[in-house]
């Protein structure tokens, strides 16, 4: 019988998005294989209604199954605000999301207690945040911000562009004018514009990226239930496979310039017939 803790990770994200969490997961925890979808056919999710969002995920879910994973990564926050709930009783294998590790984090940090949250329009109207964030700090005060542009710059490579800099400035004056000292990049496209994000707020903010946390916490999972690799000689072929619902070439190359390491092969599925 198999291994199932040399199964791979389930990773997915309507997009590039969702590599900021692969990145982590292979620096955190560099014995995992991980499979990654990228759903770049249906980008973007996020301003997508929840009905919508919940069948992609159910579809990708299924999808993933098909690769033996043994735990599944909502690598999206519009899919952790929209889709986790309803899909995590439905399955057999454990599926943990991006939000709650992030706001947790946010929550246990802050000093004024004044966090700010960009994310797309469909998890800022979610509420997830604020709902987690306060539930770990009651006396937190949230300031959610969509910020609807930041994806398709990011998907278009330009993230430090002048265009970029003039609409994370608009995006981010109100937050500034708050006085938040704690910054969560809700959307798993944003942590790619932190320098941006940086020089906008300044030293003084803490720029929380559920990215990590989530890795770190993916990390705790495996260990606690038993499904961590502890094999040392993982094969480096076939290690990190990468599949998309659409322009599969676009998807690599833009892997290629933020992954540590080189993706040679994306696969093209068909996701609806999952
Ligand atoms: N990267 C996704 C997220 O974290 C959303 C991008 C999109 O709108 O598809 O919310």
């Amino acid at each position: 019988m198999e291994d199932i803790r040399q199964a791979p990770i389930g990773v997915f994200d309507s997009g590039v998005g969702g590599l900021t969490v692969a990145r982590e997961i292979m620096r955190q925890i560099p014995n995992e294989k991980i499979v990654y979808f990228g759903d770049t056919a249906r980008v973007p999710y996020g301003s997508k209604s929840k009905d919508t969002i919940i069948r992609f995920s159910r579809q990708i879910v299924h999808f993933l199954k098909t690769k033996g994973v043994k735990a599944v990564v909502v690598a999206c926050n519009t899919a952790s605000a929209l889709a986790l709930e309803t899909l995590q009783p439905e399955m057999d294998i454990p599926v943990i999301g991006v939000v709650l590790p992030g706001a947790k984090v946010a929550a246990e940090t802050t000093k004024n207690g004044k966090i700010g949250v960009i994310a797309t329009e469909s998890t800022i109207e979610s509420h997830l945040y604020n709902r987690v964030i306060q539930a770990h700090n009651p006396q937190a005060e949230v300031f959610g911000k969509a910020c609807p542009l930041f994806c398709p710059l990011v998907e278009e490579g330009w993230l430090k562009d002048p265009v970029t800099v003039e609409v994370a400035n608009r995006y981010l004056e109100p937050l500034l004018a708050t006085g938040i000292d704690t910054l969560v990049m809700g959307c798993t496209h944003y942590p790619l514009l932190r320098s941006t994000l940086r020089e906008i707020m300044g030293d003084k903010v803490n720029l929380v990226n559920p990215a990590y946390e989530t890795a770190l916490e993916l990390k705790a999972l495996l260990e606690e239930k038993g499904l961590a690799n502890d094999s040392q000689d993982i094969p480096a072929k076939g290690k990190y496979q990468f599949y998309v619902s659409d322009a599969a070439n676009k998807f690599r190359r833009f892997a290629n310039t933020i992954l540590p390491i080189g993706v040679e092969d994306t696969w093209l599925i068909h996701i609806e017939d999952y």
